[in-house]
């Protein structure tokens, strides 16, 4: 497999497209673990997207390179991001943040009990965290513990980047982080994602998700200091100030 023509690439990936194929090849080779995850996560989910309008790419095989790194084919989906589309024009992004909420919480309607539990991410996450004191992480895992139990689709990554609309539907990608868990916990990550990426609209659609989907804005905002919490793993210098900023707020007005 010659990989030549790069379409897209984030901070561990690169995506290639190969014989009309998309195929996401992890950049450090000892990404085993997670590139075989994330494909099991994503044929799970495709499993029970067959029930929704929603389309996302069906995983055709994972690889091992000659060079040793992991890959995942799948179906190669044309067109450009959401994000791409709104950077390009302004003036649509309210139709865009509608119909991302409309996306959300159709996944929010799927039952996932076959997912692992986003719950237990995020408490893990917060155990293994350096950066907090004990007492911090006491509170946060207390306050996460208090949390509904809820069985529904997250995605965990469910931000403008990770979305393609074209003529023959709405597709999600990016399925790595998806597991069963609370809506407005997923709602909270991507309120931060856009925060980090898109802060322009980020309050905008936490409005109009809290308006649409008739859910109390403090609910989602209870989560914003766990989500917080959680993403602080992933140690990116330039995140730290916003992140540890949300985790000292209790409530939010
Ligand atoms: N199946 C696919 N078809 C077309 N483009 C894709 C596909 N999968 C990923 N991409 C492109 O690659 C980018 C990065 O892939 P993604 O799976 O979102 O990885 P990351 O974990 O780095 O966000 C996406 O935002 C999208 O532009
Ligand atoms: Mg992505």
């Amino acid at each position: 497999m010659e990989l030549k023509n790069l379409i897209a690439h984030g901070d561990e990936v690169e995506v290639y497209e190969y014989e009309g194929k998309a195929v996401k090849v992890f950049l450090n080779p000892e990404k085993k673990e997670k590139c075989l995850y994330e494909a099991l996560t994503q044929a799970r989910v495709e499993t029970t997207l067959v029930n929704s309008w929603l389309k996302m790419p069906k995983v055709q095989e994972v690889s091992v390179l000659p060079d040793g790194r992991w890959a995942i084919t799948m179906d190669l989906i044309k067109g450009k991001t959401m994000y791409e589309l709104m950077k390009e024009d302004p003036s649509k992004v309210d139709l865009y943040i509608d119909k991302m909420v409309e996306i959300q919480m159709e996944l929010h309607s799927q039952y996932m009990p076959l997912l692992s539990k986003l719950k237990d991410k995020m408490a893990r996450q917060i155990k293994s965290l350096g950066v907090i004191d004990e007492i911090k992480k006491y509170e946060l895992l207390t306050r996460l513990d208090s949390m509904p139990k809820h069985i529904k689709l997250c995605h965990g990554n469910f931000s403008p980047k990770n979305i393609i609309i074209n003529d023959e539907g709405t597709y999600v990608l990016d399925w790595v982080a998806a597991r069963q868990g609370n809506a407005s916990a997923d709602v909270a990550r991507t309120y931060l994602l856009l925060c980090l990426e898109y802060p322009e609209i980020a309050e905008k659609y936490m409005d109009k998700f809290c308006m649409a989907s008739g859910t109390s804005k403090r609910y989602v905002q209870a989560w914003l200091p766990i989500v917080a919490a959680a993403q602080l793993i992933k140690n990116k210098p330039e995140e730290k100030d916003l992140l540890m900023k949300w985790i000292d707020v209790v409530e939010y007005d």
